[in-house]
């Protein structure tokens, strides 16, 4: 049986996810707009999010919430986080590489977090201590300890967030794994490091909504998470490295003795 709250979300993801599958098949017809260089809002995200908030209102009409679009909504005790589309680019490209993300937070621990793709039909959640699980699937990390049979997923960074580092980051990673991965959704590069198919991710400067349920996915499926210069991750932390545990070490000397 899903815990209480997975039941939720999944019914809330499940009621958008059915008007972002709808929008998918019609991009052409979708308004665009762009907030900066690279990063866009389309009439979907806005539609998917007002869907989502209205399902989890029902539900918890007094939690805070921290959404991406409408931004902060205050109220009292637990906080709910949303993404109504993670891989808004890959949307509008019409590559069905897309999740809605919802997480819960209390006392700045993540407890529940869901991450469903509707094009595809893979629905991802954890709950803390109930480990992590796609579509009735238990889903662990990968069990590669060596750099050269991995693969490793990254978010190149775009527009102002450039950092001239990231290339000599990206270089050492290369030099030495099976190959790196941009696949343009960071909830789902979390989901595919706790199911094994990649063996790390790293990123900077990414919002508590792009990671929240997939930090917790990470943990519950074995993994670690630090920040990606070896700080403790937080509810605060923009950068992040997830691992398969076995090769996080090695994953920060070469992101950090640059
Ligand atoms: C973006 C995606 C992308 C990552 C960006 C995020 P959005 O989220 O997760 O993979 O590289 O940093 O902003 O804008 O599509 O919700
Ligand atoms: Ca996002
Ligand atoms: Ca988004």
């Amino acid at each position: 049986m899903l815990p209480a709250t997975i039941n939720i979300f999944e019914k809330a993801a499940k009621k958008a996810g059915r008007i972002l599958a709808r929008d998918f098949g019609e991009i052409e017809n979708l308004q665009i707009k762009s907030k900066s260089v690279g990063d866009f809002v389309t009439s979907a995200d806005l539609k998917v999010e007002e869907s989502l908030l209205e399902t989890l209102q029902y539900y918890y009409p007094n939690a805070n919430y921290l959404t991406e679009e409408s931004g902060s909504i205050k109220g009292g005790g637990e906080t709910i986080v949303i993404d109504p589309i993670d891989g808004t680019s890959n949307f509008i490209h019409g590559i069905p590489h897309v999740a809605i993300v919802i997480g819960k937070i209390v006392n700045d621990e993540i407890t529940d977090g869901v991450i469903f793709n509707p094009i595809l039909n893979e629905f991802y959640w954890a709950s803390k201590g109930k480990g992590a699980w796609c579509n009735n699937k238990r889903i662990r990390v990968s069990k590669r300890q060596y750099l050269t049979d991995c693969l490793i997923g990254t978010g190149a960074p775009f527009g102002k967030r450039i950092y001239s580092n990231y290339y000599k980051e990206l270089e050492n990673i290369s030099r030495l794994t099976a190959g790196v991965r941009r696949f343009g959704a960071a909830s789902l590069d979390l989901a595919y490091v706790s199911s094994g198919k990649i063996d790390g991710f790293w990123e900077k400067d990414l919002n508590l909504w792009d990671v929240c349920s997939g930090v917790l996915l990470v943990k519950e499926a074995g993994g670690r998470i630090s920040e990606s210069d070896g700080n403790n991750w937080t509810t605060k932390s923009r950068d992040i490295l997830v691992s398969n545990t076995l090769v996080h070490q090695k994953l920060l000397e070469n992101l950090t003795l640059l």
